[in-house]
């Protein structure tokens, strides 16, 4: 039987028994597409960029699930450097990622870069305090860039609270200095267009939902080739198949991955070996439907 269909990592997980071969499917894995392509440019760009007195930042905004924090996922994997200073007993790193819980304070974002820093950080601590911490510890940890995830969390509150927020990233980006590269929703968007001057330091970047286009038949087609499954399922040829993932997903990606992945472990589960448009229409069950 061939197995051309499959990449290296998945072809060697077809040895395995089915339960782990299940397990593997539940494992994250990284599909290419050229939207995230774009994104992991822009911010290699950001990362490499000499450091000037107004240092450069970015916004990539879209819905929950869509792929945001995957993208910075990779970007780290891609980007390791995370070294132990013995001199100075620091930690040194070029990027750094806080995400940000609700309930927005200026005192909880400090308290997110402290923990992120390996830094103690008691919420009792008064805000000068845990400010002036985080931003002597930054200085030494030296990131070239701060990606703040959930930043429409910090965002959120009335017109001043987030002119507030944005002024401290401003600060933050001005005082360390490094590259802000914010992650968030449409609101994250509207926060940062409200005022123009910080609008032009944050360039963005959408993630859409996905379009049937070329662009999805080869997002599907990266995905299958990834399943440790011994049939080709030739999911971007069949344009039922298509159709079906489109509908029961809504085109948002976390659903695409988490529908083709039950409908991979009923291949496994009744020896089919492949995902058929019937497979799919059952695990399509167990997902959230959009309207
Ligand atoms: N490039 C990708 N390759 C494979 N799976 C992806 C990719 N992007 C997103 N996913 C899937 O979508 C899920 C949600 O992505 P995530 O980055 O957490 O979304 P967001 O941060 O926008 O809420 C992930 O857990 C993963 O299963
Ligand atoms: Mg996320």
């Amino acid at each position: 039987m061939s197995i051309a269909h499959l990449a290296p990592e998945a072809r060697a997980a077809l040895e395995l028994p089915d339960e782990q071969r299940i397990a593997f499917l539940a494992e994250d894995r990284w599909i290419d597409y050229p939207r995230a392509r774009k994104a992991l440019r822009e911010l290699e760009r950001l990362l490499t960029c000499p450091q000037r007195t107004r240092m450069p930042s970015f916004l990539i905004h879209g819905e929950s699930n869509i792929g945001k924090s995957m993208i910075i996922q990779k970007f780290l994997r891609d980007h390791p450097r995370r070294e132990f200073n013995h001199d100075t007993g620091m930690l040194q790193l070029d990027v750094l990622v806080v995400e940000m819980p609700s309930g927005p304070t200026e005192r909880r974002f400090y308290g997110q870069l402290l923990l992120a820093m390996n830094a103690p950080y008691r919420p009792s601590d008064r805000l000068a305090a845990v400010e002036f911490t985080a931003l002597t510890l930054l200085r030494q940890v030296g990131p070239k860039m701060i990606v703040v995830d959930e930043v429409h969390n910090l965002l959120a509150g009335s017109a001043r609270e987030q002119r507030a927020s944005l002024n401290l990233l401003k600060f933050l980006s001005n005082q360390v200095p490094c590259s802000i590269v914010a992650l968030g929703t449409r609101d994250a968007l509207a926060a940062v267009q409200t005022d123009p001057q910080i609008a032009s330091r944050f360039p963005g970047l959408e993630l859409p939902r996905w379009q049937e286009n070329e662009d999805l038949r080869g997002f599907l087609a990266g995905f299958e080739r990834q399943l440790p499954l011994r049939k080709p399922s030739r999911l971007s040829d069949n344009r039922t198949i298509v159709n079906g993932i489109m509908s029961a997903t809504g085109g948002v990606t976390g659903e695409i991955t988490a529908l083709l992945s039950h409908a991979a472990e009923a291949a496994i589960r009744t020896k089919t070996e492949c995902i058929t448009p019937e497979l799919l229409q059952v695990a399509g069950g167990k997902v959230r439907f959009h309207p």
